[in-house]
């Protein structure tokens, strides 16, 4: 029977680069819908770029573009990204399209007249000094669940809570760091408590991994609550209906953009229908990949939204977990906060995609990518079991056999034994357990293997009497190796692209894992895999290393001197050996000054922060080279050096115990 399969990935926020933790849920994504394409269904995979909300907005006003253009340049970037990862989806689309404002609009019109939108004002918390109201993950604080600090104001990293921004500990405005104040505003509810009974008979069928059902039953106990779904401009996002100023909040016009990009597809496609995929009846799947922190949104907002509007609700939401590079979060500093880009310009993208097919599992549990381990698994398996096959036996076929596989070979138990698999290596694929089909297919590889090394082709090959068991051989290798590629092509498909040139057949399928070549002629063998040296993972991670931003200072630093500009400047202890009152003047004293020899006058402007008996007999540093300048009171001829805003708030600088007056200060 052929299904109808709609797969996603979540929808990457259009305000970073694509990294290796978005590739590990992108690759998992593409190596399931490949696998269900090679299997002969109708399997389509859509994804966009997530573009609306204020930290989008904030970054366009930074980078002082349109929040269009913004999102405009960065969905060009991930799809780059994506596609030279060897993602393919059918469709990469944006949430700020027609079509998503649209669906969005009739979903929520849907959910309003059905009575499943509440309306209230509220106490939001609004920062003082910018003037706005603070969106949910520029409120810092402690989690109220757990009491993790320095958790966003939507939920917790920590213990997966998710809540509203007011009932933070302790909360900071991130765009300021003032604390927040409370301002009155209307606000939009969805109902998710009208949802319970459905929700809980639903997270408890098929579509979700054992535990994630567990965590859905803790958010159960502790109580479903009503959704807050608007907010006030300033905001980019879609208007909703019937207001002037309020916004649908992004996590709402997100989900459904996994529609819209789906319906963008079917406007550009004859004979795809949206509703036949979308409908309540429909008998179509719809699976969604993404990771373990968007659980509540996919598993709770997400299918009660589509069910209170009409729609049909997911398949399967597949979670995983988190990638850690060696064994810790990823991290700037360390270099492995690895971008898609810089990883391109260092490795090959199928050696990443063999690595996760090779290590994920269907569980939630985070992944290691432990860089020796990657380096090698990939050579390893990649290079001397699957391709070492063919690189063994292709020469003696096109140098000695005239490029003719061997008839009659059909029957041969370790091909009969390869073919055998397919349904197990399916099954595990299907069920995302593809490190354990990995298992069996480098099983085959090596059977394939010991039967090279126990035929020994190379000492049969120079005897008359052996000669032509060397063709058999060859051929039932081979078509081993022909039987693999059909079962690693979901994650290597570029190689799989040579190894089909170079057994000169046509694009393989699952089903091909079935037939034989025999009497069948190839090509010229050609390497296809290089192995991965150290020296490319050294220099990616020497290219991911970022030093931490410098904070910004409220006043900013003038412009970098050199050394040589900073030496022009003569600076000297200095004992302020008397001071007094200037007639006239409100601002100044008049200060004489001992370098230890000579004597300076210089008017200072710090009488509104000291007495003149406060300094007398003070050492402090003077710039004693600048040149004199003749002010109404006499000449001042140089600068005592002082910090402080000003007023009353200035202090005058003090040289540590032990400097003497004219001491050099450099
Ligand atoms: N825009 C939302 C998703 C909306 S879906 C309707 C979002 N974007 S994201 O860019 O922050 O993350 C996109 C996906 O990448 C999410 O599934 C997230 O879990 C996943 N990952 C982001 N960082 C990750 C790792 N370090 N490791 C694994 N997956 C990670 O959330
Ligand atoms: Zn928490």
């Amino acid at each position: 029977m052929t299904r109808k399969i709609l797969v996603t990935s979540a929808l990457p926020y259009a305000n970073g680069s694509i990294h290796l933790g978005h590739m590990l849920e992108h690759i998992q994504t593409d190596i399931w819908t490949r696998f269900q394409k090679q299997r002969g269904h109708q399997c389509i995979s859509v994804c966009a770029d997530d573009t609306h909300g204020t930290p989008i907005m904030l970054r366009a006003q930074k980078e002082g573009v349109s929040p269009e253009a913004f999102i405009a340049a960065t969905r060009e970037e991930h799809l780059a990204d994506f596609q030279d990862f060897l993602v393919e989806y059918d469709n990469y689309h944006s949430t700020h399209s027609e079509e998503n404002r649209e669906l969005s609009e009739l979903i929520y019109n849907r959910l309003d007249q059905a009575g499943h939108i509440a309306k209230r004002t509220i106490s939001q918390l609004f920062d003082p000094e910018k003037a706005m109201f603070l969106p949910d993950r520029f409120v810092k604080g402690e989690c109220p669940k757990c009491g993790s600090d320095d958790q966003y104001g939507d939920n917790c990293d920590n213990c997966g809570a998710t809540y509203s921004p007011t009932e933070l500990k302790n909360p900071k405005s991130a765009v300021s760091g003032a604390t927040p104040v409370l301002k009155d505003s209307e606000h939009y509810f969805f109902k998710l408590t009208d949802f319970e009974a459905m929700l809980k008979e639903w997270t408890r069928g098929e579509h979700v991994q054992t535990q994630i059902a567990n965590k859905l039953d803790e958010w159960f106990d502790a109580g479903l609550e009503e959704w807050d779904i608007s907010r006030d401009a300033p905001y980019f996002g879609f208007k909703i209906p019937g207001t002037e100023d309020k916004y649908f909040y992004v996590w709402v016009d997100a989900p459904i953009g996994y529609m819209a990009s789906f319906k963008n597809l079917c406007d550009k496609t004859a004979g795809l229908e949206f509703d036949e995929f979308w409908k309540v009846d429909s008998d179509a799947e719809v699976h969604h990949f993404i990771g373990k922190d968007i659980v509540y949104f996919h598993t709770l907002f997400w299918p009660a939204m589509l069910h209170g509007a009409n729609f049909r609700k997911p398949t399967k939401v597949h979670a995983h977990g988190f990638l850690m590079v060696n064994g810790t979060k990823m991290s700037k500093s360390k270099g492995t906060f690895i971008k898609a880009r810089t990883y391109l310009k260092h490795l090959d993208p199928e050696y990443l995609r063999y690595y996760f097919l090779a290590k994920l599992n269907s569980r939630v549990d985070d992944f290691d990518l432990n860089t020796e381990d990657f380096m090698s698994r990939v050579n390893a398996d990649l290079v001397n079991k699957y391709i070492n096959i063919a690189s063994r036996c292709a020469n003696f076929i096109t140098k000695r056999f005239d490029g003719q596989l061997s008839d009659g070979i059909a029957e041969h138990p370790l091909i009969v034994e390869a073919q055998q698999a397919s349904d197990e290596i399916a099954k595990l694929y299907e069920q995302k357990e593809f490190g354990r089909a990995v298992r069996e297919i480098m099983s085959i590889a090596d059977k394939a293997n010991k039967y090279i090394d126990d035929e020994e082709p190379w000492v049969k090959i120079k005897d008359e009497a052996t000669q032509q068991d060397v063709q058999l051989v060859s051929s039932v290798a081979l078509n081993v190796f022909k039987i693999l590629t059909v079962y690693l092509k979901p994650a290597i498909p570029m190689i799989a692209a040579k190894v089909e040139a170079f057994l000169n057949v046509e694009p393989l399928t699952w089903n091909d894992s079935q037939t034989v070549l025999e009497g069948h002629s190839i090509n010229k063998f050609k390497p296809m895999v290089k192995r991965i040296e150290a020296e490319q993972i050294n220099t990616m991670i020497e290219d991911s290393v970022e030093q931490a931003p410098a904070a910004e200072l409220a006043d900013p630093l003038k412009p970098e001197i050199s050394f040589d500009d900073f030496d022009k400047i003569d600076l000297r202890i200095a004992k302020i050996i008397s001071a007094e009152h200037v007639e006239g003047a409100d601002k100044l004293l008049k200060l004489q000054l001992d370098l230890g020899g000579v004597t300076k006058q210089v008017f200072a402007g710090i009488k509104s922060a000291y007495s003149p008996e406060q300094l007398e007999g003070k050492l402090t540093v003077m710039v004693a080279n600048l040149a004199p300048r003749k002010m109404r009171f006499g000449m001042s001829e140089g600068m005592v050096l002082a910090a402080g805003p000003g007023g009353k708030d200035l202090w005058i600088l003090n040289p540590d115990d032990g400097a003497e007056p004219g001491m050099r200060v450099k």
